[in-house]
């Protein structure tokens, strides 16, 4: 292999070569060239724990051997014919996603990447139900494609300025900032009401479906009540419309106990899609349904590379590690050892820590002082900081002021404990300068 770059060299390249709108995190970006479980390590062989995962991404580690030897034994084999000639690791991962999805769910549609499950998954809806309006949730992030962004309810992620039609937008669950002013205890969900309010002030009373994270990721990991879906279902069966739970991030064991996310809120979707975590980082997404909403289409679809042999047989070793591994009850454990561990380093720091959330692995801390003003700055400097003590975390919210955790599924609570120990040190930091400031 060639010498990697150094990154100051690299960082140059970078930015006469690519576009400027993909950016990357850090101000000062450490050139990453291997990764090895929850470690990455740089140009100079500097190790760093990975608490992000990609984005959310690698679910069984980096580089896991069996993920890594189906990947190339599949290489190796047969790379490409797509899905107009007949190959077995799509249907075999078909198989697979019939088992592990909730009820009575045996069609999958496999794609490339979570937008354009999403795509895909509005697509059958529309078809299965003969009409068109979809509602989406406010601070959503469902993807890039026009319709994808439009579908994502946050101005950071919508460069368009035209959005695709029939798209509706209810609030979002988001308890520490209610957008009804109310109390978890005492607010009768008003934030699942405001669904009914949606069809009723802003569709032609049929929409054909919902679209909705059991958890936000981009919009920093916002964690509805206990009971939020299921009153939000009730509503759309009222009104004859479906369900899809986007399970780009909370997918494949992340929530901890289950497969996917929304089963942790007792509530069946007519439609899941899905994405990274998947194959850990080879680009697949899925679309997941069921035989009535699957035979709406008609028509012939192609994906030139959708369920391609290679991806779909590393998602297949993905989902068996899961399984081996049991990695579904090993982000359970050590999920709430981080979520206790986050709400004393909480308490250590109430002016600055406004809320802690999250379920397994799919965790969240909100900056914020005490009259809940977020801290933007604060939190990138936290991110900066955290790098720089060998530790990557992620970053998101509509304000840019949570800090994402979301690693590989199979970190340890030593893991935990390192990247606690680092975030107190850079909170330390960040609260005298705050201080000053
Ligand atoms: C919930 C959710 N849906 C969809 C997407 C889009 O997935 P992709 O980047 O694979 O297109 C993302 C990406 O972050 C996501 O978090």
């Amino acid at each position: 292999m060639s010498v990697p770059l150094n990154r100051e060299e690299l960082k140059k390249k970078r930015e006469k070569f690519i576009i400027p709108g993909v950016k990357q995190m850090y101000a000062d970006p450490p050139h990453f060239v291997k990764g090895k479980g929850q470690y990455l390590f740089d140009e100079t062989g500097r190790e760093y724990l990975d608490m992000f995962a990609g984005i959310v991404t690698v679910s069984v580690g980096h580089c896991h051997p069996k993920v890594v030897q189906a990947t190339v034994n599949q290489v190796n084999t047969l790379q490409h014919t797509s899905t107009i000639f007949m190959t077995q690791p799509m249907v075999d991962l078909g198989e697979k996603l019939a088992e592990i999805t909730p009820g009575d769910m045996g069609k999958s549609f496999i794609t490339n990447s979570g937008t354009e499950a999403n795509e895909a998954a509005i697509r059958f809806a529309r078809l299965a139900t003969g009409r068109h309006e979809v509602i989406a949730l406010e601070h959503s992030y469902h993807g890039e494609s026009h319709l994808a962004s439009t579908l994502t309810a946050n101005h950071n992620w919508r460069p368009d300025t035209m959005p695709a039609a029939g798209v509706a937008y209810a609030a979002n669950a988001y308890c520490y900032r209610c957008p009804f002013k109310k109390s978890p205890d005492s607010c009768g969900l008003e934030c699942a009401q405001d669904v009914e309010r949606v069809i009723q002030s802003q569709t032609s009373g049929k929409p054909a479906v919902m679209i909705a994270e059991p958890i936000q990721g981009v919009g920093g990991a916002i964690t509805p009540p206990d009971d939020y879906f299921i009153e939000v279902k009730k509503i759309l069966e009222k009104y004859g419309a479906l369900f899809i739970a986007d399970e780009v991030q909370t997918g494949v064991g992340r929530t901890g106990k289950h497969w996917f996310g929304i089963s942790s809120y007792g509530v069946q979707p007519d439609i899941i899609t899905m994405a990274k975590g998947l194959a850990n980082g080879l680009p697949i997404g899925a679309v997941v349904t069921t035989e009535a909403v699957a035979k709406a289409l008609q028509k012939q679809t192609i994906n030139t590379f959708g369920g391609n042999p290679i991806s779909a047989a590393t998602a297949l070793a993905v989902l068996e590690t899961i399984e081996e591994e049991k990695l579904m009850e090993n982000a359970r454990v050590v999920g709430e050892y981080l979520m206790a561990g986050l709400k004393d380093l909480q308490k250590q720091f109430p002016d600055m820590i406004g809320d802690v959330r999250g379920k397994g692995l799919m965790v969240g801390m909100e900056l914020a002082d005490k009259n809940k003003v977020p801290l933007t700055q604060e939190t990138m400097r936290v991110v900066e900081m955290s790098k720089d003590e060998g530790v990557v975390i992620g970053k998101g919210g509509m304000w840019g002021n949570v800090i994402r955790i979301k690693p590989p599924l199979s970190i340890t609570k030593d893991n935990v404990d390192t990247m606690l120990k680092v975030l107190k040190k850079c909170m330390e930091a960040v609260v005298k300068v705050h201080a000053k400031a």
